[in-house]
């Protein structure tokens, strides 16, 4: 153009430019405020729902019912103490006084594990005393723990099965005796059945790892088919195997029986789980199966407390 030109049309072009600047940038708000919206519908949250949804899971019968021994005898003063499945032979067996060729060995249906290098070998731990040996060979009395934990045995019908569940106690001190052996296990029946009286009747027993061997039974009331009470009635059930810790045990553990004594308890939780919660059969337990876990399970957070209550 020449200047004249130039001097006529450039407030056009000018006033042209300004008009296609501004239409642009109109635009990219408009478009920038559209994306913004959508993203702010997509990510609305509406913060009245539930924080998450209800719990799927639910607690096994077995899990519970550990949680509420473990927190009965936490309370009781005694720590939980743990050991392995597989196990030594010695711990199983021989320092719990049942050596090698002993007939009580035959009443344990012993899985057995293949012989080490050294001709040595493993058992699945037919029973939880293993962990009193344990306890006894890396601590000094006084010593009050309870071991929870599985326990194998070759056994399988309605009331057995091969992997089950058992409870052990060991109190040892310089006096502990029978009689505390029976305040404490009428204490723990008492907590774990919610009752407010229970009734124990002590019979003479035998086991090779304590002298005297005493197994304790708990009155009951079994008059209604498919209930139990108790704390009444005129049934006893036989509930655990205990006794005086054997000398010769204490001796083999490295503990001076001439200075210490005490006391031992075992039973089975899978047994308390079916009496407590009226489970007839022990198979079903280990079978995984969702409807049984629905309808025996318990809420997945509430964990079992004495004073918050045990099985609510
Ligand atoms: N271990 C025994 C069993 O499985 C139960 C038992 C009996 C444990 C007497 C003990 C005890 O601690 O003193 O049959």
């Amino acid at each position: 153009m020449s200047p004249e030109e130039r001097k006529a049309n450039g407030p056009l072009f000018n006033t042209l430019r300004d008009r296609v600047t501004e239409a642009i940038a109109a635009r990219k708000t408009e478009l920038q405020t559209e994306a913004l919206n959508a993203r702010l519908a997509s990510e609305r949250i509406d913060v009245t729902l539930p924080v998450r949804p209800e719990p799927q899971g639910t607690i096994h019968p077995v899990s519970q019912v550990l949680d509420e021994v473990t927190a009965i005898f936490a309370d009781l003063g005694f720590a939980v103490a743990e050991g392995p499945d597989i196990e030594f032979d010695d711990y199983n067996f021989t320092k719990l006084n049942i050596p090698p060729d002993h007939p009580a060995r035959q009443m344990h249906d012993t899985f057995y594990v293949a012989k080490q290098g050294d001709g040595s070998r493993h058992v699945l731990r037919t029973h939880t005393s293993p962990v009193q040996v344990r306890t006894m060979l890396k601590q000094k009395p006084p010593i009050r723990i309870i071991s929870p934990g599985r326990a194998y045995r070759v056994d399988s019908d309605a009331t057995h099965s091969p992997m089950f569940h058992q409870y052990e106690g060991l109190v040892i001190d310089e006096s502990a005796s029978l009689a505390n052996l029976k305040w404490v296990l009428e204490e723990f029946y008492k907590a774990f059945f919610e009752v407010a009286q229970v009734e124990l009747r002590a019979r003479p027993s035998y086991f090779p790892f304590t002298e005297p061997s005493v197994e304790w039974d708990l009155r009951c009331d079994r008059s209604v088919p498919g209930r139990i009470v108790f704390g009444q009635g005129n049934d006893w059930l036989e509930l655990a195997g205990s006794g005086m810790v054997h000398p010769r045990v204490l001796e083999m553990c490295g503990i001076d029986s001439g200075r210490y004594q005490g006391f031992a308890f075992g039973g089975g939780l899978d047994r308390l789980a079916m009496l407590k919660y009226g489970i007839p059969d022990i198979r079903p337990f280990f079978e995984s199966d969702l409807r049984w876990l629905r309808h025996f399970g318990f809420a997945a957070l509430d964990v079992p407390t004495l004073d918050g209550g045990l099985s609510r």
